[in-house]
């Protein structure tokens, strides 16, 4: 059975049993606590905690999930795939325990001419709670299951929660028996890979707390409804009703499986560890398309890293298959075929998918690329001195400054025929780790006084007279002066300490508003102000670089803040109000501020949104922006009680404890108003220009925006008109036309790139052609040696293309050396069925100095004359012991 039509009679069976079908949620999801959906409940939790009421009492849903927890066992256990889709049915308060019960009996066991999945209902076993009585009865009774097959199990196995605070509950399981060549007799218990698991029912009834994990919280007490949830693995059904090893086989990703085979040459299963990377292959080619397709865009953090990840284990693992060239354009229209009949989306965005794909594949390449130049640097200066180890330090480096995994170094240097000093690497990973925690430490501790020092200095003076709204200037007096060990006399030229001042005219950072700059002269001394915050309630603290001279306890001193950081300052934090504002005139109310941060010239502002605001709408928001500073609306500050800022609807944004009294900002009115104790302009006009400088994700559901603001932002608009200009006057183009003149480079660009790779392949083929036909027998194995003048690359092409001209049904091995020293041989299948294997093959041409696939692999390590040498002598190892 196909798994379209699995999924297709799964919800049919629901829908006509008064379920509403509820189209799977995007794998990206708003949850705080999650990154993206891994189980078909997730998009329901709000209607399961009852903090929402559910728009339907029953619904089901066949969901998109990711999970790469446990992304090292994919392609190595038969079970876990990092993207996988749960068929799911939810009662919200509806019915419970008996009729989900009943329901995942009569579908899994109905016959498949009467709609049903025709499992054999001898082979299905169940587990329950072991305090869950009611559900072992209720198997005996609804499906007559017999007590041997119903396996009572504890909280680990069967009670289910999401792993953080939320809804929970007892679960019963249902398993099938995949017979005796599978494992041993004797249920779940004792092997889950014999008895897989297919479908999983929570009875969910209780809400838990926080706690480690799975199991060890607490149950906090029952949810306000009894509902089910439960999951029904939709690749686990397939691999059962295809009658496959594992979920790697089914319709949706041998295609993908296989067409990696052709394009490493080799078959699968032949050889159990190249079999293993084909399904990492299929497995992440496929989760890759999913992501790319519910928008998700490679990058170095969050659920972009995730993809990221994914993409390069995939393109690493084909790398290891012995394919050099770019996999994925080849791969992922397969994956698309596969997927489409389920999910449109991967249809609609393929050419966006590919692009991106293929820009992620590039990059990690030319990653590659760089980083082999660099290796191929160290081993030829290793061997120049004789020796045969890559030292710990080039392999930090590669892994420090190139992003090489450790097992890439290996592997490459195994291809040249040298070690790896893994300790020495290891030692350096261990330092490198070392000096950051270190270095963390240092930071939060440059100058920094203890609090009770601190608290000792505000119980002696008391607070801090402070005039940052209204001076830029104080006449002030030294109280102390504080090290991370306690009070100081005095501080000398060069230290850095933290000073209270009785009076201050700094603004402490808060609100998102960065500190103030700015200095301190006194009669004997100068100081530079690094940071000013607030670290008790009314107390001032100012960290300082001593430039000249001795700051003593007890000085009396000028404070004065930089006028044109404060201008820049005042400008940046009503500029960031501004931008809010504008941003909620186009977004709606929703686009609600999370957090900010301002500095002279530059803001940023986050909001939860969940999808990229296009072209247009980032320029509406920079337009309405803009719009506010030239109508020059006025900026006021007022004081009032926190019930009536309520009242007039100012935004209260961060985590703060406000006062009775707060502080409101308003610009325009009501148009802008939110409570703040930042410096602000006067005058809208005064902030000059708010131009936006980027948009992007900064996590679950979380977007920023950044932007330049006064004089900066003229400046990044000039250096924007700069660069167009020099554009125009290299392409020789009139400004307006610069788009259309860079696409029609770019696509003859493509067009030649194409015309030369027909061309290389061309010659690579007449050449390969006229090489098979002089093949020499080798005790009934076809042989062919030849030299190419260039790199490794050239010689595995041509290395394989001779390889497919050889005859289909006889053995045949291909050995070509380069001027540079490397030698690839290339294995074709009759020849590996006879026990022929080109790893193994080029370890013995050259003495242990080479690896890779059983179909092709590469060595190196000796002169070229010498590898030439080698090289001679493979017919005879052909058909030797
Ligand atoms: N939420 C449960 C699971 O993920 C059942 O759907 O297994």
């Amino acid at each position: 059975m196909l798994t379209a039509d699995i999924r297709r009679r799964f919800l049919d069976f629901f829908a006509a049993r008064g379920h509403t079908v509820v189209p799977s949620a995007p794998l990206p999801t708003p949850d705080p606590t999650l990154l993206f959906v891994n189980a078909g409940m997730v998009p329901f939790k709000p209607y399961l905690t009852g903090e929402q009421q559910a728009p339907w009492p029953r619904a089901t849903s066949v969901q998109k999930c990711i999970r790469t927890l446990d992304i090292e066992e994919v392609g190595r256990t038969t079970r876990h795939g990092s993207f996988f889709q749960m068929n799911g049915n939810f009662s919200f308060g509806d019915y419970f325990k008996r009729e989900a019960i009943a329901f995942a009996w009569e579908l899994s066991t109905t016959p498949v001419a009467e709609g049903g999945y025709g499992l054999d209902p001898e082979r299905i076993w169940v587990t329950v709670h072991h305090s869950d009585a009611e559900a072992r009865d209720l198997w005996r009774a609804v499906a007559g299951l017999p007590e041997r097959r119903i396996v009572a199990r504890g909280d680990e196995d069967n009670f289910w929660s999401m792993g953080v605070p939320g809804p929970c509950g007892p679960c019963s399981e249902l398993y099938y028996d995949r017979g005796p060549a599978l494992g041993r007799e004797g249920g779940p218990a004792v092997d889950e890979d014999r008895y897989m698991e297919f479908w999983n029912l929570v009875f969910m009834q209780y809400e838990r707390g926080e706690g480690p994990g799975k199991t060890g919280y607490p149950v906090l007490g029952e949810l306000p409804r009894r509902n089910i949830d439960t999951g029904m693995g939709l690749e686990r059904m397939a691999t059962l009703l295809q009658e496959k090893d594992n979920l790697y086989e089914i319709d949706e990703t041998r295609p993908i499986l296989s067409r990696a085979a052709e394009l490493a040459g080799i078959r699968y299963g032949a050889d159990a560890e190249s079999d293993v990377r084909l399904r990492v292959v299929a497995d992440h080619v496929r989760t890759a398309l999913m992501l790319l397709a519910d928008g998700t865009a490679p990058a170095n953090e969050g659920r972009g890293y995730v993809l990221r990840r994914i993409l390069r284990r995939a393109v690493r693992s084909m790398r290891q298959l012995g394919v050099h060239d770019p996999a994925l354009p080849e791969l992922l229209p397969v994956a698309r075929d596969c997927m489409a009949p389920g999910h449109p989306e991967v249809t609609d965005g393929f050419a966006r998918i590919a692009d991106q794909a293929a820009g992620e594949e590039d990059a990690f390449r030319s990653t590659l690329r760089q980083g082999t130049t660099v290796l191929d640097t160290a081993v030829a200066k290793i061997r120049d001195a004789g020796g045969r180890v890559l030292p710990g330090t080039q392999a930090f480096l590669l892994h420090d400054t190139y992003g090489f995994p450790i097992d890439l170094t290996l592997e490459m240097a195994a291809e040249q025929g040298v070690d790896v000093d893994r300790a020495g690497f290891t030692a350096l990973m261990e330092l490198q780790r070392e000096r950051a925690r270190a270095d963390a430490r240092a930071r939060k501790q440059g100058g920094t006084a203890d609090t009770r020092d601190l608290r000792r200095v505000l119980d002696t003076h008391g607070p801090t007279d402070w005039r940052a709204w209204d001076t830029l200037t104080t006449e002030s007096t030294v109280l102390a002066v504080l090290g991370p060990t306690g009070p100081l006399p005095a501080a000398r030229e060069g230290e850095i300490v933290t000073a209270v001042l009785d009076r201050s005219p700094f603004y402490a950072e808060s609100g998102g508003q960065d500190s103030d700059a700015g200095r301190l002269t006194g009669a004997a001394f100068e100081a530079e102000v690094i940071d000013v915050q607030r670290p008790l309630p009314g107390l001032i603290t100012h960290q300082l670089r001593v430039v000249s001279g001795e700051l003593a306890a007890g000085a009396r001193v000028q404070a004065a803040v930089d006028p044109d950081w404060r201008l820049g300052a005042r400008q940046a934090h009503s500029g960031t109000h501004v931008l809010h504002a504008a941003l909620r005139e186009v977004l709606g109310p929703t686009a609600l501020q999370s957090g900010s941060y301002n500095r002279p010239g530059h803001l940023r502002l986050d909001f939860p949104w969940r999808t990229a605001l296009s072209g247009t709408v980032r320029g509406e928001v920079e337009e309405a922006a803009n719009r506010a500073l030239r109508q020059d609306l006025p900026v006021g500050v007022r004081w009032m009680p926190l019930s009536e800022a309520r009242e007039i609807g100012a935004l209260a944004l961060f985590d703060e404890t406000y006062g009775e009294e707060v502080r409101v900002v308003e610009i325009g009115g009501a148009w802008s108003r939110e409570l703040c104790g930042g410096t602000h302009v006067a005058h809208a006009s005064q902030i000059g220009t708010i131009a936006l400088t980027s948009e992007g994700s900064v996590g679950a559901g979380l977007r920023r925006l950044e932007a330049a603001v006064g004089i900066e932002g003229f400046r990044y608009l000039a250096r924007e008109r700069d660069l167009v200009t020099r554009l125009s006057e290299h392409l020789g183009a009139p400004r307006a036309e610069l788009p259309e003149r860079i696409a029609g480079l770019l696509d003859r660009l493509k067009a030649t790139d194409r015309e030369n790779a027909r061309l290389r392949h061309e010659a690579t083929a007449a050449r390969a052609a006229g090489l098979a036909d002089r093949a020499v027998d080798a005790g009934g194995v076809r042989v062919v040696t030849t030299t190419v003048e260039s790199g490794a690359d050239e010689a595995r092409a041509l290395a394989t293309a001779v390889r497919d001209r050889l005859p289909a049904r006889t053995a045949g091995v291909v050995g070509v050396a380069t001027g540079s020293g490397v030698v690839v041989v290339a294995v074709n299948q009759p020849a590996r069925e006879a026990g022929l294997d080109a790893a193994a093959l080029v370890k013995r041409l050259l003495d242990g100095r080479g690896g890779g696939s059983p179909a092709v692999a590469q060595g190196g390590g000796l002169s070229p004359d010498r590898i030439t040498a080698a090289l001679a002598g493979l017919p005879k190892l052909v058909t030797g012991p």
